[in-house]
């Protein structure tokens, strides 16, 4: 029985929707509250079991690479200031036995191509496929409950929900047949397809678990939607040779990639941060409730 032991991150987009915050950073280092989204991705795959990370970074490739590195200078200065809780924070980011391997996507040519620049790194494994700005709220996370799926069927399996029909065009889109409550088997899937020529509402969300299959596949693919060499399009090859199945996950998504899922990302997390939630509930409840309780 084969395990997923490796994530594949691709972070080499250009992060349009969020410029200038992006310009010099990738749109994977946002921050939700205190964390950057790129690392809640790669908690969410180590919570798997996953040991291999792999990053496929593009223009802006530092940040992502330093944010991983060890960063010797500052905790000795915050072991010296006796700052222990930050220092325990940062030491704990990568428990020991981590492997982060960096690949370099030189021109961003899609999701598709960014997937297979990882092929030497993955090889003849399945493997996860996380894109960080679908941040999924989840316990156990996505990425874990479909390795789950993966251990019992052997096949590839992608993360969908519902969306509202007049979003499709901003979506891998998929139709099943369904097995069980959750898992469904893809029969079709179309990226980005106009409300009307989609072949349903149901949406390929940022987590995906592929056979290594997928890159013979992804080598022979032509450019598609937005003139990109497209995940989507390699997916709907495999299905004609393997099965591929639809899970719908249990967890809210926070669309993370758009400006209004990312405040709301911003707004559940920080009231549920150990930290912080009182507080923000105390003062969201005073800036946005005062009137609410007098009328
Ligand atoms: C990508 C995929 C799309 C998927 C989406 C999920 O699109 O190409 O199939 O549904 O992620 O967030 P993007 O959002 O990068 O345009």
């Amino acid at each position: 029985m084969k395990k997923v032991r490796k994530a594949v991150f691709p972070a080499a987009g250009m992060g349009t929707r969020f410029l200038p915050a992006t310009k010099a950073n990738p749109k994977e280092m946002l921050p939700i509250v205190d964390k950057p989204l790129i690392q809640y991705a790669a908690e969410e795959a180590m919570e798997a079991g996953i040991t291999d990370l792999i990053f496929i970074i593009g223009r802006t490739k530092r940040a992502i690479a330093d944010h991983f590195d060890k960063a010797y200078e500052l905790e000795v200065e915050l072991e010296q200031r006796g700052k222990l809780k930050a220092l325990e924070a940062l030491r704990g980011m990568l428990p020991a036995g981590m492997n982060c391997i960096f690949i370099r996507q030189a021109e961003a040519l899609g999701l598709g191509h960014a997937v297979l620049c990882a092929q030497p790194a993955v090889g003849d494994e399945p493997f996860a496929v996380i894109l960080a700005d679908d941040l999924i709220d989840a316990q156990p996370g996505a990425i874990k409950q479909m390795c789950e799926q993966f251990d019992y069927y052997q096949s590839s399996v992608v993360g969908v929900e519902t969306v509202p029909p007049e979003d499709t065009g901003s979506y891998g889109i998929v139709s099943t047949d369904v097995m069980t409550e959750r898992v469904s088997r893809v029969n079709r899937i179309v990226e980005k397809p106009k409300p009307a020529e989609a072949p349903s509402n149901l949406a390929v969300v940022g987590r995906y678990i592929l056979t290594p299959r997928i890159f013979h596949h992804l080598k022979h693919i032509e450019r598609g939607a937005g003139g990109e060499l497209q995940l989507t399009d390699g997916i709907a090859a495999l299905l004609k040779e393997q099965q591929v199945l639809a899970y719908a996950f249990e967890g809210q998504r926070f669309d993370c990639g758009s400006k209004l899922g990312y405040m709301q990302a911003q707004v559940d997390f920080a009231l549920k941060h150990p930290e912080i939630s009182s507080a923000f509930k105390a003062w969201l409840t005073e800036r946005f409730c005062g009137s609410c309780k007098e009328s």
